[in-house]
């Protein structure tokens, strides 16, 4: 490696969404990628575990002395974002929950915006609390299932139709103009996600804005 990496981690392939942003955006960078594929999915897990495997998923990456750390996972960025910054102290993270609020404050006319995550990122309470600062109406609901079909490459499947009929059902009736995919293996779904919640919803997906905010920082560390 020419010089110190990015180092990205997910509970699985999610985070890839965001490693192609970064990839168009910044392609001199070298980049550390760790799907912790072997403990998939996190967004079932308690916020004792979710912490403790977010912790290791550091502890390997820093082997690689990356320049900065990014949490390319809703999950780990809301239970355990406050702690991987107490914790290691001496590298900066970047998460993908800040990022994601951002682009839901700008795109959303109404001030109704919908999130769908995992069941640790929804019963967080994360995305509300933030959102709520911002006088935006929060509709959110967990959709446990995309992540397994992601895993198994059903991107577009009759199958996967179907439970995103299921899930979105609701969130459907309740005139949002702005969705946030609070998971980073949702953007895999995008054109399903999409189809179901109709095309007046503007869909979030906070990967661009992340290798942004990942621009900024290395160009002002340069400085
Ligand atoms: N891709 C992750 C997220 O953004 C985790 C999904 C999971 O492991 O449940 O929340």
């Amino acid at each position: 490696m020419k010089t110190s990496p990015i180092g990205i981690f997910d509970s699985g392939i999610g985070g890839l969404s965001v490693v192609e942003k970064i990839i168009e955006i910044l392609p001199e960078e070298d980049i550390i990628y760790f799907g912790d594929t072997a403990r998939v999915p996190y967004g079932t897990k308690s916020k004792k575990l979710i912490e403790k495997f977010a912790t290791d998923d550091v502890n390997f990456l820093l082997k690689f002395n990356p320049k900065v750390i990014i949490i390319a996972c809703h999950t780990a960025s809301s239970l355990a974002g406050n702690t991987l910054r107490k914790k290691f102290p001496s590298i900066h993270i970047i998460d993908v929950v800040s990022s994601s609020i951002r682009k839901a404050v700008e795109l959303s006319k109404k001030k109704r915006v919908g999130v769908i995550g995992t069941y640790a990122t929804i019963s967080s309470g994360k995305y509300e609390e933030l959102l709520k600062k911002q006088r935006i109406s929060v509709f959110s609901t967990p959709c446990p299932l995309f992540v397994p079909l992601v895993e198994e490459g059903f991107f577009t499947e009759r199958a996967t139709y179907l439970i995103a009929e299921h899930y979105l059902d609701e969130l459907k009736k309740k005139e949002i103009d702005t969705l946030i995919l609070g998971c980073t293996h949702y953007p895999y779904l995008k054109k399903v996600i999409q189809e179901v919640i109709g095309e007046n919803v503007k869909i979030v997906d906070p990967s661009s804005q992340v290798a942004h905010q990942l621009k900024e920082y290395l160009e002002m560390k340069k400085k």
